[in-house]
């Protein structure tokens, strides 16, 4: 174990403000309103951070302090006593996934101690990442689709045909998608949650061998923090499409706009991780209330200790 800031009772306050932002948002699932679930989850992750004894700081949040008013970059939350810790956080991964009903809306929290974390702004991301237990830079953003299939396979020991990658569905990654088939390669096409998309990597019961094309840049970071405590490699490249963007990656502390970042630029001290599942999916079951209880699955991983625990609770209805 190394030294660390961060403890055990960290990973569960963590997991605890996940599991509150997951039974807000789930409230609204199923009612076609994006925002109101989001707000809602937001507001139950704000409410339950300034509960920890901590210096937190937001580093990738809901948006800039102008555009956000919660949870903004660079907001201070807990109580303003205990360790300096950045937290980064998502508390809706799958706005549209919750509005309407739809499987593997999760609430995401990350946390590290102080500069921990990479500040990625909020622009698309492309992106790699493969799970554990495979050499050092297998997979390349700078190489070619059919270059990183083929050594994943040659890695793996398993023909082309037998891998699984998991894509956003977006017209954007027609072209993966094109060349992936054109291979033999099966995907797993998903509609949203591309934090998941990368975890399924570490799972060999997902069956999900690579995870590759672009989203979110703070879901990028996420998935990162992820990796970081289970294993795996991933790498991302910040995709700008315009000078405003390019100016808030600058303000953000951004320099080198084509840089490519690795597991450890993304995430360079210990990590926690937690996940609450909001509608029940692949990767966790969502929130369900029997009677006056609600029943939450989360997990949680550190990655000083290595511990992945699965978390289910039962908290009464208030
Ligand atoms: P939201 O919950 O914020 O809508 O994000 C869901 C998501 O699918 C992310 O997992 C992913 O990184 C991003 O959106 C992709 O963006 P887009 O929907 O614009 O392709």
């Amino acid at each position: 174990m190394t030294a660390t800031i961060l403890t055990p009772a960290h990973a569960d306050a963590m997991v605890r403000v996940a599991e509150r932002a997951a039974i807000a948002a789930q409230m609204l699932a199923g009612r076609g309103d994006e925002m109101a679930a989001d707000q809602a989850a937001v507001d139950a992750m704000r409410t339950a951070l300034n509960e920890i004894e901590m210096r937190g700081r937001i580093v990738i949040g809901e948006g800039e302090r102008d555009e956000a008013p919660m949870l903004f970059i660079g907001e201070e939350v807990g109580t303003g006593n205990g360790p300096e810790i950045d937290i980064a956080l998502d508390p809706l991964e799958g706005t549209t996934l919750t509005a309407k009903a739809m499987p593997d809306a999760l609430t995401v929290i990350a946390c590290a101690p102080r500069d921990g974390l990479l500040y990625a702004p909020d622009v698309y991301m492309d992106k790699i990442a493969v799970g554990p237990g495979l050499p050092d830079g297998i997979v390349d953003l700078d190489m070619s689709i059919a270059d990183n299939v083929n050594a994943l396979a040659d890695a793996k020991g398993v023909s082309v045909d037998q891998l699984n990658v998991c894509v956003l569905d977006r017209p954007r990654h027609q072209k993966i998608i094109f060349d992936l088939r054109e291979m033999g390669v099966r995907i797993k096409l998903i509609t949203d949650g591309d934090i998941a998309g990368v975890i399924a990597t570490t799972d060999p019961t997902t069956c999900i061998d690579l995870y590759m094309g672009s989203g979110g840049a703070p879901e990028g970071v996420l998935a990162a923090a992820a990796l970081k405590c289970v294993g795996g490699q991933i790498q991302g490249r910040l995709i700008f499409r315009n000078d405003d963007e390019k100016t808030r990656a600058k303000r953000m502390g951004i320099k080198d706009f084509d840089k490519k970042y690795d597991l450890q630029d993304m995430c360079s001290k210990d990590v926690i991780f937690a996940a609450t599942g909001v509608t029940s999916g692949n990767l966790l079951n969502g929130v369900k209330r029997v009677g006056d209880k609600i029943h939450t699955q989360s997990l949680v991983m550190s990655s000083f200790d290595g511990v992945v625990r699965t978390v289910t609770s039962v908290t009464p209805v208030s």
